[in-house]
């Protein structure tokens, strides 16, 4: 996983417009594919204070979709405080930028006997990661309060054949954008019932 910092002190003060971050994005896909999106985000993400006042604050786990064609995914993902989500891969390259609280990722690889965690890093506000196709990953807000990150594919997130491994055993299960949004939906049903909601 290769990560950009943008931590430091935001040198960039023009609003985040939403419309014009998507566009931006999809002009650079088609251009120059994800690492010029990359470059899209990570600017945007130096100002992350601004991308959070535009999209407003996460108040429960779910997913804002900005854009969903067959070759190109924006959304807004929202985890609630201390989520985890299962380890899974998306089949195509990804883009994670932190743009308020905190996503801990464990990367998983294929090994002789089902998948390994290999290696891990802890995405804060600004922070812009970069995954390869074949990535899997687990993520883990580890904050007592929600972490929304902008979640950018190189390919149609909703509609693509994915894989997700069980927590407890490992074993491999098929994935696609109704799992996900099973297990968002399964997320706030613990979350508000904790809160007496
Ligand atoms: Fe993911």
């Amino acid at each position: 996983m290769d990560i950009a910092s943008n931590q430091g002190p935001a040198i960039r003060q023009r609003a985040f417009d939403r419309d014009r971050f998507v566009e931006d994005c999809v002009s650079a896909h088609r251009a120059d594919g994800m690492d010029a999106v990359a470059e899209v985000l990570a600017e945007e993400l130096k100002d992350h204070r601004a991308v959070l006042r535009a999209l407003g604050g996460p108040t429960r786990a779910g997913l804002d979709v900005m854009h969903s064609s067959p070759d190109f995914t924006i959304f807004a993902a929202h985890w609630t405080p201390q989520m985890n989500l299962l380890p899974h891969d998306h089949m195509m390259k990804a883009l994670i930028g932190i743009y308020t609280g905190r996503e801990d990722n464990i990367l998983w690889r294929r090994g002789d006997d089902g998948i390994e965690a290999y290696e891990a890093n802890c995405l804060f506000e600004g922070d812009v990661a970069a995954l390869p196709a074949n990535a899997i990953h687990s993520v883990t807000n580890p904050l007592q309060r929600f972490t929304g990150g902008i979640h950018i594919y190189d390919g149609d997130f909703f509609e693509t054949e994915r894989h997700q491994w069980n927590p407890e055993t490992l074993a491999e299960e098929p994935s696609d954008g109704d799992a996900i949004k099973a297990m968002f939906a399964q997320e706030n049903q613990r979350f508000f019932a904790q809160r007496g909601i």
